[in-house]
């Protein structure tokens, strides 16, 4: 199958995106959080190809797209008062909910589960795409499954070139890691996923929320499916450091010596950029002080990394609050657990 990318811009792309989507094929779409992999999520024939595309373990349900708050009414068998307000204020926005679901969403999106994972995205482009299939797109990150998720059009293009005809250029992902996903089938609403909203910014509307035990503790069960895979994982063999920045620093410096003659990449913030002739790469993660920048560009330098056939990476971690909650969740598993705490 050849694999076309069409911008956002070009004045067919709603129709050209609307008409596969519709035939029950994949189109992959741009969004604030990452790139999704769409197909139309009232069709068990086209979340199936989702699964295949991604190598997806069946086990792992899929997030259902919408483009008005009103669509929710139809997917779910019912929308707290509470929740209905809290959406006015996050949507559309990276985060997605899970509710009880309603008859009409087919088995392979929940994965036999009674509930449901929904969320509007903050993309105007994909809300038309959606609002003219007029169908919920079932999308998870457009990668394969186990790689970085894709934060740009080609980022896809690598992942699923012969396997969809379509893919949206919608530029890059402004947040650049996937959405918080909060579980508000139980009280207090649960972090089942850490993300661009942290518990602080959710409890403002939806009042005390949790996170799940297993996101702040090594060995707990996860209860979203999707946290208990290898993920995000590069290549080359990874390694995460935290801890005073001077202290860091040092390490880094004693490494370089250890790792000279490998290709080993330094993933640290613009501060440190001095050190990038001790490496074969460093990439700079941009200002200690901004952590969003941190996310935007997080997967893209993993996928860089594969592409320019590193060994070795030795990446800065940062302080488990608020947005570094969601980030060191994406760290932790991409480097499977090598974290060093200096
Ligand atoms: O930002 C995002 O959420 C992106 C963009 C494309 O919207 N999508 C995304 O999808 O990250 P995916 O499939 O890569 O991650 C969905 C997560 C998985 O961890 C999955 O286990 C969880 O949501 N999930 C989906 N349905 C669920 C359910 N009914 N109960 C618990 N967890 C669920
Ligand atoms: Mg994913």
């Amino acid at each position: 199958m050849k694999t076309e990318i069409i911008n956002e811009n070009n004045k067919n792309v709603v129709k050209e995106a609307v008409k596969f989507i519709t035939q029950n094929e994949l189109v992959a779409i741009p969004t604030e959080t990452v790139y999704g992999l769409g197909g139309n999520g009232l069709s068990d024939e086209a979340c199936k190809k989702i699964f295949e595309a991604k190598n997806r373990p069946s086990d792992n349900p899929l997030i259902l797209h919408i483009s008005e708050v009103e669509e929710l009414d139809r997917l779910v068998e019912q929308v707290p008062e509470k929740v209905k307000r809290a959406l006015d204020y996050y949507w559309p926005g990276p985060l997605t909910i899970i509710l009880k679901k309603s008859d009409i969403i087919p088995h392979t999106v929940t994965c036999g589960g009674d509930t449901v994972a929904i969320r509007m995205p903050n993309k105007e482009i994909t809300r038309r795409i959606i609002r003219q299939s007029k169908v919920p797109i079932a999308a998870p990150s457009a990668n394969l499954s186990g790689r970085p998720s894709p934060t740009t059009a080609l980022d896809v293009y690598e992942d699923m070139q012969g396997k969809i005809p379509l893919i949206v250029d919608g530029g890059a992902c402004n947040v650049g890691i996937e959405s918080t996903v909060l579980d508000c089938t139980c009280e207090p609403n649960l972090i089942l996923r850490p993300g661009f909203y942290s518990k602080e910014d959710l409890e403002i509307y939806f009042g005390p929320v949790e996170y799940d035990k297993s996101i702040l503790k090594e060995g707990e069960i996860p209860k979203s499916p999707g946290q208990k895979y290898k993920h995000y994982a590069p290549s080359g063999s990874m390694e995460v450091i935290l801890g005073n920045r001077y202290r860091v620093r040092d390490f880094f410096n004693q490494r370089a010596r250890e790792l000279k003659d490998k290709k080993t990449a330094l993933i640290t913030f613009e501060d440190n950029s001095d050190l990038a002739n001790s490496f074969y790469k460093f990439y700079s993660l941009g200002s200690r002080d901004n952590l969003l920048e941190m996310a935007s560009l997080i997967f893209r330098i993993l996928r860089q990394c594969d592409d320019d056939g590193i060994e070795n990476i030795l990446c800065e971690g940062v302080e488990e609050k608020n947005l570094g909650i969601g980030i060191m969740n994406r760290l932790k598993k991409s480097c499977g657990g090598n974290v060093k705490i200096i």
